[in-house]
């Protein structure tokens, strides 16, 4: 699938154009406008209630738009097909905003669960992928521990380990920090860059946490009042004189 002709290093992953998502009275997004590039980590970065979630979801499939346009990898999200839309998820691994490891399952089997659904791999060969990806998040040898053994940060790693277990071409963060001290929130970061930087992936993040768009980010996206406010590398958002942006970093949103 990697190199499919449209996965060019800093191609157009994934583009919003003018989208728009009402649930109920309340209009969400606005014409919202996004861009993704392939290989780069994009921070779509607001305050609480300002539709991140949705804007995941819609990039996920979850939610459909209005009005306006969605692509993801080459796919319109208004008019993909279920097979269509069954193969994109396979391509995506998602880390949730709880961890949302299964209680009752080891790490082990966490990590091995979207193997065992969607591959024919053998029981060796699954043993062999869980270790590598606990491996690339430090958390080798706790196979057979239970999540809740587990401190919040390192849950965060098993939950990361889970989400590249079938090596993704997409990584979807949703609020990676939340809930994190904050030199944990720091190592969390650092994961991201890492995985980002080992791994041929394309990573969308959607925080409320400056310090970790600021850490991880080739891209932020501030979205305020149903729109990209301002999108562009950590430095020229900062110097922008944006007065969004100026507000949020200032708490006033
Ligand atoms: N399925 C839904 N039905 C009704 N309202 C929703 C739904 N999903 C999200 N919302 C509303 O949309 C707004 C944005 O939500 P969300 O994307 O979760 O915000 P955040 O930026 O904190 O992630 C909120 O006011 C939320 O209540
Ligand atoms: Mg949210």
């Amino acid at each position: 699938m990697k190199g499919a002709g449209i996965m060019q290093a800093n191609g157009v992953a994934i583009e919003f154009e003018g989208v728009y998502k009402q649930f109920d009275q309340s209009e969400v997004l606005k014409g919202m406008g996004l861009l993704v590039r392939w290989g780069e980590v994009t921070t779509i970065l607001g305050p609480s209630g300002c539709g991140k979630s949705v804007t995941l979801k819609h990039i996920i499939g979850i939610e459909r738009a209005d009005r306006g346009r969605v692509e993801v990898a080459g796919h319109d999200m208004n008019t993909i097909s279920k097979r269509d839309l069954t193969g994109l998820r396979k391509r995506m691994g998602v880390l949730f905003q709880s961890s949302a490891l299964f209680d009752s399952m080891t790490v082990k089997e966490n990590v091995a669960f979207g193997l065992r659904m969607h591959t024919h791999m053998s029981e060796t060969e699954i043993t062999e992928r869980v270790e590598i990806c606990l491996g690339a998040v430090k958390l080798e040898g706790s196979e057979n521990t239970m999540p809740v053994e587990l401190s919040g940060g390192m849950q965060k790693r098993a939950a990361l380990a889970r989400a590249i277990a079938m090596s993704p071409d997409f990584i979807l963060y949703d609020e990676p920090t939340t809930g994190l001290d904050p030199s944990t929130a720091n190592v969390v970061g650092e994961y991201i860059v890492k995985l980002q930087n080992e791994l041929d992936v394309t990573s969308i993040v959607v925080t409320h946490d400056l310090s970790l768009a600021n850490q991880i980010s080739d891209s932020i996206a501030l979205l305020f009042e149903g729109r990209t406010a301002i999108q562009g590398s950590p430095e020229d958002v900062a110097k922008s004189g944006n007065e969004q942006y100026d507000m949020f970093v200032s708490g006033k949103i």
